[in-house]
């Protein structure tokens, strides 16, 4: 009450807003008078600015932490290892790979990075350039730096933590020394990851002469507020769905819109919506029947205590297995074609696409009891969406167009965890966990009068509203052209209306399309561009940014015309034409947002 009444009486002066000050009372609530001064010098220190790398005399940050994240879960991990570094009175330098001057690491003395692998085993777009620098022939001589890998995987790809293995091996064959050995993180990283910032830490501590230890103005923006994320979702509510393909369309397309606090959450064109979705009591009801099992039984989450129905429906993976707990229910159920199946990498890939749990509990019977069946799953992961809106248009609204996932597998009909709860079960009005997960590697360009080719398929089309609704709350000017493909013009071109408003009002100088199953050839967005390649390389040639949303596949497609394109159109060789897609990726102007 006596902070609330301190800060009440600061209310007329003070340049926060409502939300904030609030934030601010609840934060010193019940601090008693020490802990309220050192919380004084704390929060002054928030507001003072961190030297830049080198600036101040022989100032050199102690350790940097670099980052190179696509749906923000290697940000996550970073931010909790410089916020418990910062807890021990060091300054850490916390950057995001696109935003870090590749030469710089000849400055370092102590980097720690957590990357994930993207594509079929590449980095992430923001550290292309960094990987490019290491293996290139000017290649620096990393002897004084010692360094620390962290990756995030997903071990049911081929190419498991693939980004983070090769900078190991680049930053060693530098001649850098590892300061502990890579941790190569699987999806349910959690754990390995807290146990790993306090093996960094307590390294990194023994590295430093104690005296070092001390309070440093700590960066502004990071542990300041509260930070909404995959741990720590903000609870939105659903104002609105609808299909925007029609009902005969083979793809089941909805447009969703969600309500945010503008104070709480701001997002940028470009970036995604992370949705904790729930699954579907309809399948926990069949895994219950199936297991004989009560959904009443309490059963034991990490630290938490919920009831078995609880877990299965909000906590845990049901429809995207991991070929581990395959391997597991092998085991389990003595199955010899399943243990078998299991020992063959490639077959075990191919089996648990589409696998969900039910369908291994039908086919595979095992004896199990609630907590068994917790044991077993791997805790559910958000699934990103990328954002239909611009919050310049819809200030407290979030837009996505979400595509059902349905599919026959194992012998049933099956819907996707997330497309399904977002699509079929999540009634307007209800309320669901969301986070925004960054994406600076798929900007807009700083200038408005850049000219910008957006190339999308299917839901790839998303985050072009986005950046049209951007363009025309600025004003900008710079011309757009549009290149999409879906199956039928009539039924799933997706938001026509706005692009054909865009159109008129000039935002978009051209549009063309390509849906394959109208003609009697099946055409792609990829044959298109190439039919189309005088103006897409004239259009380049002027400084245009080139941007791909959709499949890996598509994208893979595309980059092939363009090489060919830059070929016919360039003169150039092989070679050269590759070379040239690489300094369009090094300009940020081919920027790319697959899935
Ligand atoms: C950056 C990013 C942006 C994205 N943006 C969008 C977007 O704007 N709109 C959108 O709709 N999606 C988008 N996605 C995809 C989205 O995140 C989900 O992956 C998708 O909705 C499926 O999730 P789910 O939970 O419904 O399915 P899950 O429960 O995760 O099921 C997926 C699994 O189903 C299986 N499967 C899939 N298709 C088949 C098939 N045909 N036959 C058999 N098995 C199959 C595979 O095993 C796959 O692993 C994006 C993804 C990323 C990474
Ligand atoms: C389109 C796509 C491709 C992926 N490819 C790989 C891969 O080749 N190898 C791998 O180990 N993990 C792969 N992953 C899994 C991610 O690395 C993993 O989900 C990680 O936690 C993501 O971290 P981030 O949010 O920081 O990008 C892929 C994920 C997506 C969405």
């Amino acid at each position: 009450m006596e902070n609330r009444a301190m800060t009440q009486s600061i209310l007329p002066t003070h340049p926060l807003d409502g939300l904030q000050l609030t934030r601010l009372q609840q934060a010193v609530e019940g601090l008693n008078s020490e802990q309220l001064t050192w919380a004084s010098g704390y929060l002054a220190g928030l507001g003072a600015v961190q030297p830049a790398i080198g600036e101040a005399a022989n100032e050199a940050p102690l350790l940097t932490i670099l980052y190179a994240t696509h749906g923000g879960n290697a940000r996550g991990v970073a931010e909790a290892l410089a916020d418990g570094a910062r807890a021990r009175g060091l300054a850490p330098r916390l950057v995001a790979a696109e935003g870090y001057r590749a030469r710089d690491l000849t400055k370092e003395r102590l980097l720690v990075v957590v990357i994930s692998t993207q594509g079929e085993g590449e980095p992430p777009e923001g550290a292309f350039e960094l990987f490019r620098y290491l293996k290139g022939n000017k290649a620096p001589q990393l002897d004084g730096l010692k360094y620390a890998v962290f990756g995030l995987g997903d071990s049911s790809y081929e190419h498991f933590c693939q980004a983070a293995k090769e900078l190991d091996a680049l930053l060693q064959g530098c001649g850098a020394q590892a300061l502990l050995q890579r941790i190569d993180a699987d999806v349910d990283f959690q754990r390995q990851s807290t146990a790993w910032q306090g093996e960094v830490l307590r390294a990194v501590g023994q590295l430093q002469p104690s005296d070092q230890a001390r309070i440093i103005p700590l960066q502004r923006g990071t542990t300041a507020g509260i930070r909404y994320d995959r741990n720590h979702p903000f609870q939105s509510e659903l104002l609105e769905r609808r299909r925007i393909t029609t009902t005969d369309a083979l793809s089941e397309v909805h447009h969703l819109a969600l309500e945010i606090d503008p104070q709480a959450i701001s997002y940028r064109p470009g970036d995604a919506l992370g949705v904790l979705f729930r699954n579907d009591p309809a399948v926990v009801e069949e895994i219950l029947s199936h297991t004989r099992l009560s959904g009443d039984t309490r059963v034991k989450l990490g630290d938490d205590e919920l009831t078995l129905t609880q877990a299965l429906i909000e906590r845990l993976e049901l429809t995207q297995l991991h070929p581990r707990l395959v391997k597991a229910w092998a085991a389990l159920s003595g199955d010899r074609e399943l243990s078998a199946l299991s020992e063959d990498g490639e077959g075990l890939r191919r089996f648990v696409q589409g696998l969900q749990l039910i369908d291994l509990l039908q086919a595979y019977p095992v004896e199990l009891d609630g907590q068994g069946v917790v044991n077993l799953l791997h805790p559910r992961q958000p699934r990103l969406y990328s954002i239909a809106s611009s919050q310049a248009a819809y200030e407290d609204e979030v837009h996505l167009a979400v595509s059902t996932l349905r599919y026959r597998g194992h012998g049933r009909e099956h819907l996707g965890g997330a497309s399904g709860y977002l699509t079929r079960r999540l009634v307007a009005g209800e309320r669901l966990g969301v986070y925004v997960a960054e994406n600076n590697g798929f900007r807009l360009p700083q200038s408005g009068d850049t000219p910008i080719i957006m190339v999308g398929a299917g839901t790839g089309i998303a985050p072009y509203r986005a950046f049209l609704q951007a363009r025309e709350a600025a004003g900008a000017g710079g011309d757009g052209w549009l290149i999409y493909g879906n199956r039928h013009f009539h039924r799933d071109f997706l938001y026509q209306a706005d692009w054909l408003n865009y159109r008129k009002a000039g935002l978009l100088k051209r549009i063309s399309l390509a849906f394959s199953r109208d003609g009697k050839e099946r055409t792609y967005v990829q044959a298109r561009l190439y039919e189309e390649r005088a103006e897409l390389y004239r259009w380049l040639r002027q400084g245009a940014h080139l941007y791909i949303c959709g499949g890996v596949a598509m994208e893979q497609g595309v980059r092939q015309a363009l090489q060919a394109i830059a070929q016919d159109q360039g003169g150039l060789d092989e070679a050269a034409a590759i070379e040239y897609i690489e300094s369009l990726r090094e300009q940020g102007r081919y920027q790319r947002d697959v899935y």
